[in-house]
Parts: structure tokens; C-alpha cells; sequence
């Protein structure tokens, strides 16, 4: 059996292939160019890992690369290269996403949206009639920011909160009218945060929370009266604000795990959370310890009106402000039903946070 995977060099994608590996005997990576080659880079992932040298040489060979653009028609290939890659993909893994949560960035809609459309087109022209295994997140809830999230739920009443959000729903809509118009079959994965605690090397892609806490220190660094003479910040947060967050070790073995045990039929929609959510306190406590900020104060009284720096700030960097506000939840049964949910240990408190941080 065939397997590809778009966005293998990417945090989770990396994690993937990790997976993939253990039970398919070759691994195709369709890759952006660079100039360090997509093998090259998950090579050093494994060895980073702890994978032995002499698995390692067992390993490589067993990965091979096509450099694609999810983003062009006919992934940047030829007529011959395209066909050619259609007619040898039996599971198609799309883990190739734009992450940012900028509004101004046009390239979210461009690799997350005409990105699915591509890789759509890849699928329905070969002659093999692949599965497709798209990750997705549990932002397509969008909006949405207190009750329980069922996984059979694709709802746009609640609005958007970013581009990115917004483009991940189109994604899963394309998809689904995909599975419904070609008989296609799928499974989709929204996972929640992803964070690790392994320890990063040179050129590891960062995670979200190393992401919040570099937003945490530019907003600190553009507007330092933001914080109090102590050095304490006083941030607006919704009572009991919380978020969701689980080991990317956990999310990428149970969703290679959940097609291996139940491969679909048309379309499988999981949610990959951990049951329990993180409050926003240990968030903050976690990126404060890193920071060597005294304390971070998430304050939920409606109380005098919020300073003009972090209006600001929410401006600059309104999603992670957008987070404060939400206590929603995630049911995972379809997930649980395999017996695939997050066991829950390393719990995602704000120790574990603080490692991930390290
Ligand atoms: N991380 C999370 O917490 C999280 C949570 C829920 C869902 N997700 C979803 O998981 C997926 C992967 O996220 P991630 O955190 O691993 O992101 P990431 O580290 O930024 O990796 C993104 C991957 O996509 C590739 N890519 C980007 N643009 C491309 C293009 N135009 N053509 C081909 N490949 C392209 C990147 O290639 P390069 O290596 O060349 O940059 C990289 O391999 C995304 O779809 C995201 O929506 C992530």
C-alpha cells in the first residue's frame, strides 16, 4: 500500500510519518522545495527522537520525496509528474496547512483552501481511488466559545474569530462535497493544540505554545506599559477561560491508529482533544515562568475600560487575546469508541507546560 503525506517536515507531519512508518513499508513525502531536503529533515526529526543509528539506516531508505505547491494547480507538477504521482497513491495523508492566525495573510486561504481543492483534484485523477486523511482542527468550530463541540458539527452561525479558521472550515466543506459527489472516502482529524516536551534542536518547526509565548514577549517588547510597575500584567479574560491542548505524540499515534482500526467507509470526522482542558491560568503561569515575568493576572471582572496598549496588542495579535474568552469543550466519542482517547498522562498542567516551554 502506498502511502503519501503532504506537510511531512511540519511539526505534526513530522510526528506522522514517525507513525506511518511503523506500519508501512515505504513513506512518500510530497514537500515543499527547500533547501535542505524533505528526507534530510525528518531524518534529523528521528534522530532527535532517539532513533538508533543503525534503525535509522533501516529507516531512510524507506522515505522518498516529490517537491509539490499545494497552492497551484496540479501541485506545481507536469501532466505526466501529476498523473504519474495519482496513479501511486493509495492513502493520502494532507497535513500541509498555513498556520498563521494574521488576517493580512493571503497565503492562509491559498495553501488551506485551494490547497485542499489540489490535493482534491490529485486524488479524483488517479486510478486508485485513495483514502484521504485530512487534518483539520478544532477550530473549525470558529467562533463558538462555550458548550460542547460535537465532531459531527460543522456550523458557520458562530462566525470566525481569524482567516485561519475560516479557511479550515472551507476545507473540511470541500472535502465532505468531495466524498458526497465522487463516492470518495475520508477521514478527517481535528486535533486541538499540540505541544511537546521533548526537547527542540536546530530547526525543529515550533508549536503553538512556543508560538504564544514569542507573541507574549513581542507584545511586551512593543508595548511595556503594558506591564505594572512590578512587572506583573493584568490581561481580560472571559471566568474560567480554557483552553485545549494535548501531546502531538499522542494526537499523530492515535490518528494513524484510528484508520488502522476502522478504515472508512465514506467519511469519519475525530476529534483529537484531551478530555480534560487546560484553564487559561496555567497557560499564562507557564508563559510567565519562561518570560520571568513576576505573574500574568487574568482578570475577569468587566471593570474599567481595557488600556489603549492592549487594545493594541489585542490588534496585533487578537488570536491569542480571542483564546481568553472561550471555555468551550470537545467531545471525542468517535475516538473514544476505538479506544484511542488521551489517556491523560503526561498531564497538561502548567509544569508539563513549562517543559514544553524549556
Ligand atoms: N500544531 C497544532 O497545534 C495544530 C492543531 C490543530 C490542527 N493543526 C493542523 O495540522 C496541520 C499541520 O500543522 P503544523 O503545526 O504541523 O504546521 P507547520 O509546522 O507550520 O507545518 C506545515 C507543513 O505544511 C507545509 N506547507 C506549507 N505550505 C505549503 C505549500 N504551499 N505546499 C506544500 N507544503 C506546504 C510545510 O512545509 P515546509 O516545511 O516547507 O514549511 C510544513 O511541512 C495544519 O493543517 C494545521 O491546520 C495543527
Amino acid at each position: 500500500m502506498s502511502v503519501a503525506v503532504t506537510g511531512a517536515t511540519g511539526f505534526l507531519g513530522l510526528h506522522l510519518v514517525r507513525e506511518l512508518l511503523r506500519h508501512h513499508n515505504r513513506v512518500l513525502l510530497l514537500s515543499r522545495r527547500n533547501t535542505v531536503p524533505a528526507e534530510e529533515r525528518v531524518t534529523r526529526f528521528l534522530q532527535a527522537s532517539g532513533v538508533t543509528d543503525t534503525r535509522l539506516l533501516e529507516l531512510t531508505p524507506r522515505l522518498t520525496s516529490v517537491d509539490i505547491d499545494v497552492r497551484v494547480p496540479q501541485l506545481g507538477l507536469g501532466d505526466a509528474a501529476f498523473q504519474q504521482l495519482a496513479d501511486r497513491i493509495d492513502v493520502l495523508w494532507h497535513c500541509a496547512g498555513n498556520i498563521s492566525f494574521s488576517d493580512c495573510d493571503e497565503d492562509v486561504w491559498r495553501t488551506n483552501v485551494d490547497g485542499m481543492r489540489h490535493v482534491l483534484a490529485l486524488v479524483s485523477a488517479g486510478r486508485r481511488e485513495p483514502l484521504v486523511c485530512h487534518v483539520s482542527t478544532v477550530a473549525v468550530a470558529g467562533g463558538r466559545r462555550h458548550g460542547t463541540v460535537r465532531e459531527e458539527e460543522l456550523d458557520a452561525s458562530h462566525g470566525f474569530q481569524t482567516l485561519y479558521e475560516r479557511s479550515k472550515y472551507e476545507a473540511e466543506v470541500l472535502l465532505r462535497r468531495w466524498v458526497r459527489l465522487h463516492g470518495g472516502r475520508a477521514a478527517v482529524f481535528r486535533p486541538s493544540g499540540l505541544i511537546t516536551h521533548h526537547p527542540t534542536y536546530p530547526g525543529r518547526p515550533r508549536h503553538l505554545l512556543q508560538m504564544a509565548a514569542e507573541a507574549c514577549a513581542a507584545g511586551l517588547r512593543m508595548f511595556p506599559e503594558l506591564a505594572a510597575p512590578d512587572g506583573s500584567l493584568r490581561v481580560p479574560a472571559a471566568e474560567g477561560a480554557q483552553t485545549n491542548m494535548l501531546p502531538v505524540e499522542h494526537a499523530a499515534f492515535a490518528m494513524v491508529e484510528a484508520v488502522r482500526r476502522r478504515p472508512p467507509r465514506d467519511i469519519d470526522t475525530y476529534h483529537v482533544v484531551n478530555s480534560r482542558n487546560t484553564p487559561m491560568t496555567e497557560v499564562a503561569a507557564a508563559i510567565a515562568g519562561h518570560l520571568d515575568t513576576p505573574e500574568v493576572h487574568l482578570d475577569p471582572r468587566p471593570g474599567p475600560p481595557v488600556s489603549p496598549a492592549v487594545q493594541a496588542v489585542s490588534r496585533e495579535f487578537g488570536m491569542y487575546t480571542r483564546w481568553l474568552q472561550v471555555t468551550r469543550r470537545y467531545d471525542d466519542t468517535n475516538l473514544a469508541a476505538l479506544g484511542l482517547s488521551y489517556p491523560g498522562r503526561p498531564t497538561v498542567d502548567r509544569d508539563y507546560l513549562r517543559d514544553c516551554l524549556r
